[in-house]
């Protein structure tokens, strides 16, 4: 993973050092490139990922996401929506490009990506690792200089009121490690959304949340000015919150389109196994 990284830097075209005339030919082209960059939050070239242990989860996907646009990956179990996900924030590295907000996705700005964009883990176990709520939801504001520690009077009443929202309140002081799925899931959710991040990456956010929640999440995502990329099997959320479908099926986008465009397609979904 380390050398494809190293590989791709390298390639990657340099601002020109030494010869005047080619650094006069350069700018024109460096100033096209940061206006595309500002409409764009996503953008993701011939993207590959194969694991370890040989299992290819990504097969040269591409596709664009811009500024504030909210986009639904769907897709059936094991299309590779999650690996997906992971690839966006960094946390996995493949062959192809990702660029996040004009970052490229490598060592060198992965902490910056990191601050730009908040992943909802499938799995809240991958991500739940304060001991208590409140410390766990809190981090994240920490994280970003926006309280100093868990137990400041703001910090802990944005965390109530966030908490609150999820019908979660009553479980600020409980052990992450205790709790059911669910309210593993709204705490992790509550952790994510409470730092307010440019680039929202949710997999499967709905899923376990009892209605009252649910129906909260969908107005909040409804109303997020924000950038969204979600992976779910709730197609009726799609249908709801995406302005834009990708659809994934054995690690490759098979379609993208606006939402009756692909979820009104029954061949497609069925052919795609869904
Ligand atoms: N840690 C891993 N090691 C090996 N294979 C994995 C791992 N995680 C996922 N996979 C495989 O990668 C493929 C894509 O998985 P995933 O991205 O989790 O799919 P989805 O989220 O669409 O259900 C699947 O074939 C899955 O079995
Ligand atoms: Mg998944």
């Amino acid at each position: 993973m380390d050398n494809r990284e190293e590989t791709a830097e390298i390639k990657r075209p340099k601002a020109a050092t030494g010869s005047p005339s080619l650094e006069s030919s350069i700018p024109a082209e460096d100033e096209t490139a940061t206006i595309a960059m500002a409409a764009t939050a996503v953008e993701v070239k011939g993207l590959s990922y194969t694991f370890p242990d040989g299992t290819v989860a990504i097969q040269d996907v591409s596709f664009t996401v811009a500024e504030k646009e909210k986009v639904a990956i769907i897709g059936p179990n094991g299309a590779g929506k999650s690996t997906l996900l992971l690839l966006l924030n960094g946390l996995l590295r493949g062959q192809g490009l990702v660029k996040i907000a004009g970052l490229e996705v490598c060592r060198r700005n992965v902490k910056a990506i990191r601050l730009k964009t908040g992943l909802v883990f499938q799995d809240p176990d991958d991500q739940l690792f304060m001991p208590t709520v409140l410390d766990d939801v809190a981090f994240g504001l920490c994280l970003r200089g926006l309280g100093r520690n868990g137990q400041s009077e703001q910090v802990v009443e944005k965390v109530k009121d966030r908490l609150k929202e999820l019908r979660a309140e009553h479980l600020i002081n409980r052990s992450t490690m205790r709790l059911s799925l669910g309210e593993k899931r709204k705490v992790a959710l509550a952790g994510v959304l409470i730092t307010e991040p440019e680039i929202l990456l949710l997999d499967e956010p709905t899923s376990g949340l009892d209605p009252a929640a649910k129906r909260w999440l969908e107005d909040y995502l409804l109303g997020l000015d924000r950038t969204l990329i979600m992976t779910t099997h709730d197609l009726e959320l799609a249908r709801k919150v995406a302005r834009r479908i990708i659809l994934m099926s054995g690690g490759r986008l098979v379609a993208e389109g606006g939402p009756e465009e692909i979820l009104d397609n029954r061949e497609l979904l069925e052919a795609s196994g869904l």
